[in-house]
């Protein structure tokens, strides 16, 4: 048999209930948008070929989204115009798959939970059957609003009915349709030129493809999931918070399993491409999304806001702060109140005070940038100290040009300096506090940018005499 596996993504639908104006498979779910959770889930099999996304509503906003999310993967779409169902929609990817000698495995583009490890058995059970086409079901106890699975006394699957379609017999059925399939392509294409949009909804189902291969003869098979909340569809908002708290909760569980203490998992959001290390500690009110790495020991939270691609070291400590595409040495700590974006590399031993927002930039170990201070577009040495206060202005607003600010190893600047880059601050030089930096400054030197103070003896003294001469004017 063939063992090469080309999948395709359902994702051309409406999405009304969302009540959006992204397309609903574009949502996210812990960073990431349901279309990516279920291509990923898709990837993680070793066998799949390719991957082909049906888009339709808002088209264009989901292909730029797969285009800039998978650059260097085998992702096509193709567009479903106007949306004339399910059956419709897989058949636009006919003209793809015509010479196709293989499986073709069909998903929803808004099933987030469908793990890799359940498609892989569901793959593996199709392949082991030597089915035409396997179909994904579950048992719920409300089988509400799906597609029915209706088998024969002896169990052998006979066709699904959509449930406005179905009698309440049918309806009476627990057996749902996941929306899930595997079809050996070639025996099954021919059932999609044979569909017709004769049913309540006036629409080309996918699921009529279980009759027709049924009535050839064929063997068609059902494959039963066994977590149910994995084939959960998202409709609504109701859906999209139900999901996000399923998969928190595994999420949790998984590394509480591992030896990471969650101090309240019950108020702590963690996305499942979160990894945490051994005797860390997480704080209520932490949201982390998007894919991170923590190290070891770490302290992490409360109320910490983490929008991804984050990665640690060991027993780093970050308090009440947001990040974001950052990395952090062994013993370093950010926080309270602190906000690291977009390219931050921070050495070991290093410590981000309160109130400090640093912007692309690489720190160096064992230097303290502790309080109140912005530093963006910078170098900072070994061995720096940054004074309370100290703003790098690295943004030129009327020719929108970016500069960047270094500053050598053991160098001091003082409190509430400005840096006007592009600037070099050199080796072990210092910074007057409160001084405005337009020029580099040399090894070893002072840099004073201020005015000198001025001293006026008896000035309280005077002051306060012509103020009673005032007053006493005043009175007369
Ligand atoms: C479908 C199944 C139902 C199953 C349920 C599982 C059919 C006829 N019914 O119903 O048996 O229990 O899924 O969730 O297949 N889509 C397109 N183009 C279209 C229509 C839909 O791409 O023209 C996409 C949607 O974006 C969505 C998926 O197909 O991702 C399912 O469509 P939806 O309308 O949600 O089908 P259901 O009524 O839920
Ligand atoms: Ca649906």
């Amino acid at each position: 048999m063939n063992n090469s596996v080309k999948v395709v993504i359902l994702a051309a639908g409406k999405g009304t209930r969302m009540k959006s104006s992204l397309p609903k498979v574009l949502h996210k779910i812990l960073g990431k948008t349901l279309v990516e959770r279920v291509l990923n889930a898709v990837f993680k099999l070793d066998y799949t070929e390719e991957s082909i996304v049906i888009t339709g509503h808002q088209a264009e906003e989901v292909e730029n989204f797969l285009e800039n999310t998978y650059k260097n993967q085998p992702v096509t779409c193709i567009l479903q115009e106007p949306q004339r169902g399910t059956g419709d929609a897989v058949f636009k990817a006919h003209a793809m798959l015509k010479d196709f000698n293989g499986t073709v495995l069909i998903l929803c583009g808004d099933t987030p939970l469908l793990t890799t490890k359940t498609l892989s058995e569901f793959v593996e059970a199709h392949k082991q059957s030597e089915a035409s086409v396997t179909v994904m079901s579950a048992v719920f106890d409300n089988p509400e609003n799906y597609g029915r699975i209706i088998r024969d006394f002896s169990g052998n699957v006979l066709k699904i009915v959509e449930e406005k379609d179905a009698c309440p017999e049918e309806k009476a059925v627990k057996e749902i349709n996941a929306g899930v399939y595997c079809l050996e392509w070639q025996k099954i294409a021919p059932a999609f030129y044979e569909m017709t949009d004769n049913n309540a909804q006036g629409e080309y189902y996918l699921t009529d493809i279980i009759d027709w291969s049924v009535k050839k003869g064929f063997k068609t098979s059902v494959f039963t999931v066994k977590n149910n909340y994995e084939i959960f569809g998202i409709n609504s908002r109701k859906h999209l918070a139900e999901a996000t708290k399923i998969l928190s909760s595994l999420a949790i569980e998984k590394l509480m399993g591992e030896g990471v203490t969650f101090v309240s998992p019950e108020n702590t959001l963690i996305s499942p491409e979160t990894e945490i290390g051994q005797d860390s500690v997480v704080y209520p009110g932490c949201v982390f999304e998007g894919s991170n790495v923590f190290g070891k020991n770490c302290i992490l939270g409360p109320n910490t806001f983490i929008e991804g691609n984050v990665k640690t070291d060991d027993n780093v400590k970050i308090i009440q702060s947001k990040l974001c595409d950052c990395s952090i040495g062994f013993n370093s700590s950010v926080g309270p109140f602190a906000q690291l974006r977009n390219n931050v590399n921070i050495a070991s031993n290093v410590r981000i005070g309160n109130f400090v927002e640093i912007k692309n930039s690489t720190i160096n170990e064992l230097t303290n940038v502790s309080h109140l201070s912005y530093v963006g577009d910078s170098f900072l040495g070994k061995n720096v100290n940054i004074g309370a206060g100290t703003i790098t202005a690295n943004y030129d607003p009327l020719t929108k040009i970016k500069s960047r600010t270094i500053i050598e190893d053991g160098a001091k600047i003082g409190s509430n300096c400005v840096l006007i880059a592009p600037v070099t601050i050199k080796e072990n030089s210092s910074a007057g506090a409160g001084s405005v930096i337009t020029k580099d400054v040399p090894a070893g030197s002072l840099a004073l940018a201020r005015e000198k103070q001025k001293i006026i003896e008896n000035w309280t003294a005077k002051r306060m005499k012509t103020i009673s001469q005032k007053e006493a004017e005043e009175i007369k």
